[in-house]
């Protein structure tokens, strides 16, 4: 029931425990053998229409960068806040795809040497070691620019002005004023020691806005309401700090093995997080808090903003 990546690292520990996560388990895990499946199709080695080719190496590193394992939690998010708004998994799919193709690119390139140079990443080598550094740097190039074009087609969503605003929310939320200016930023706090409000802004660029797409994605898909898209915009902010201080306690408390990636790394390397400031305990507390208030935006629409309300307490009590 469990794929052997999850059960390598802890998952299927983890919800053993935790009853009342059952349904949330399945669902979970199930979207992300449907994603993987799909990916696994869009990085097939046969060009797609328009392409001129697609070189053996790079297509390899790109696929040892998407199909790695992963938990795909950016396009379950995609995916549940579309269902939110009755938009079918069909029809927010490429969507979902678009934002893991992002995701996976951003790891590629924090794992380089130039960046936090790790050597594992979700159980494997990470994409420079398996394969070498420029063509893991042309991995990420080729990851991210095939996510502008899965928004961009047609297959995403009928109408273009639809697609249009998925293709900029994502720019920007992966950009300059979102995940690309939140790495810079944590690059230079190794050397800035910056205070709590530094740190947080950080954290809500390097990795809140692409959770924050994530979940606004959905209402873009399902043409919410502006207030419903400002809830989920509001919803994916929280669970994004929440995110992000849940990744840096485990960076503390987890292990290699559970995580499938190099932990204890930020304290050697002086990054910037709110653990080093607030400690573990503090900081766990906060991200509980986080979830309470993640939860208590959805409350509007009721149980059928259940599974997005299991995910934000699976962020905070997730293993790995
Ligand atoms: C890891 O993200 C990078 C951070 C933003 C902290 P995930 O923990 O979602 O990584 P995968 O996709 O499951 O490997
Ligand atoms: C990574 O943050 C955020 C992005 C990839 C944009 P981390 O550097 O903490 O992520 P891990 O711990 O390597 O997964
Ligand atoms: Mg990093
Ligand atoms: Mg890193
Ligand atoms: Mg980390």
């Amino acid at each position: 029931m469990f794929p052997a990546f999850l059960q390598m690292r802890g998952v299927e520990r983890m919800f053993a425990t935790d009853g009342f996560m059952d349904d949330f388990q399945n669902r979970l895990l199930a979207s992300a053998d449907r994603i993987s499946g799909a990916l696994d199709a869009l990085l097939a080695q046969q060009p797609r229409e328009g392409e001129i080719s697609r070189p053996e190496r790079l297509m390899a590193a790109m696929r040892h960068g998407a199909l790695n394992g992963g938990k795909r939690l950016r396009p379950f998010l995609v995916l549940e806040s579309a269902a939110l708004f009755g938009v079918e998994e069909a029809d927010a799919m490429a969507a979902a795809l678009a934002l893991e193709c992002v995701h996976c690119y951003s790891l590629i390139h924090d794992d380089l040497p130039a960046m936090d140079d790790d050597d594992l990443r979700r159980g494997q080598p990470t994409v420079h070691k398996a394969f070498d550094e420029a063509t893991a740097i042309l991995a990420g190039d080729g990851l991210l620019t095939l996510a502008f074009e899965l928004l961009g087609s047609a297959a995403c969503h009928r109408d273009a002005g639809v697609r249009s605003e998925l293709v900029v929310e994502l720019a920007k939320a992966a950009g300059l004023g979102g995940m690309v200016g939140g790495q810079m930023l944590d690059l230079q706090a190794a050397e800035d020691a910056p205070d709590e409000a530094a740190i947080r802004m950080l954290q809500a660029m390097k990795t809140g806005a692409l959770l924050r797409f994530a979940c606004e994605a959905g209402a873009i898909l399902g043409s919410a309401s502006p207030s419903d898209r400002a809830t989920l915009r509001a919803f994916g902010e929280k669970i994004g700090q929440a995110f992000q201080l849940a990744d840096d306690v485990l960076d503390v408390v987890s292990s290699d093995e559970a995580m499938g990636k190099r932990v204890g790394k930020d304290e050697a390397m002086g990054k910037g997080t709110l653990v080093a400031i607030l400690g573990l305990e503090q900081a766990r507390q906060r991200a509980d808090a986080l979830v309470e208030e993640a939860e208590a935006l959805l409350s509007g629409f009721g149980d059928r903003a259940d599974v997005l309300k299991s995910c934000a307490r699976y962020i905070v009590s997730r293993q790995q």
